[in-house]
């Protein structure tokens, strides 16, 4: 059985749906046992109390400096003995001494088909305003590795979801959930934990 960390800034929705899928026996093998937050008020951590699992918010601003809260962050995961990470919806940047730790056991959802609207500063309701801004017919999300780089490891899976003429942030960010985000984060935690997912290292992809 993996022991499976989630890691949360926001309302939890792709949280819920990992638990959801837990209950209802499409993710096997695996078992949400921890979730952490860097914000107190995020209804994420409702949803997990609601479920029973162990929460803890460890905030930046908590912290007298950056490596401080780095080492904190590190000390944790590793006390929990998580085999895999998941970020759902994590806004803070994972420290390169956690990703050196937990190599290939990070995951995360970013909401667009990478490499389109990702990296710095595309993040939530923003990169659903750029892809609206640009144009495409078509966007969707991406379960993909974390490495050094933001957005960049080797990608896991993807779903294509349509852009309506008259979609707003708003209407586009919630059909991408419901078409693609909520269904690929516990796909691709199923296929971890049972050996069926197959993935290329991202070389220079940009
Ligand atoms: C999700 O759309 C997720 O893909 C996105 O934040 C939202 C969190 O919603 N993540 C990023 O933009 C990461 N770059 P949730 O808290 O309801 O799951």
């Amino acid at each position: 059985m993996l022991r499976v960390g989630v890691l949360v800034s926001g309302g939890g929705t792709n949280l819920q749906a990992i638990l959801d899928a837990e209950k209802a026996g499409r993710i096997r093998n695996a078992k949400v046992v921890f979730v952490l937050s860097n914000n107190s008020s995020a209804y994420a951590l409702v949803r997990a109390k609601q479920a029973g699992i162990r929460t803890l918010c460890l905030s930046p601003a908590a912290f007298p400096d950056r490596a401080s809260f780095h080492g904190a962050l590190l000390e944790t995961l590793q006390k929990e003995g998580l085999d895999l990470i998941v970020l759902a919806g994590f806004l803070v940047r994972v420290p390169e001494e956690v990703i050196r730790a937990f190599r290939g056991r990070i995951i995360n959802i970013h909401p667009s088909l990478i490499p389109s609207f990702c990296g710095k500063g595309y993040h939530g309701i923003k990169v659903h305003e750029a892809a609206l801004r640009c144009g495409v017919k078509v966007s969707g999300a991406t379960v993909h590795v974390v490495d050094e780089e933001l957005d960049h490891g080797a990608i896991l899976l993807q779903r294509a979801v349509e852009v309506r003429d008259d979609d707003t942030p708003e209407s586009l960010q919630r059909r991408i959930m419901e078409e693609a985000e909520w269904n690929l984060l516990p796909a691709a935690i199923d296929g971890i934990a049972n050996g069926k997912l197959k993935w290329k290292e991202a070389s220079e992809r940009r």
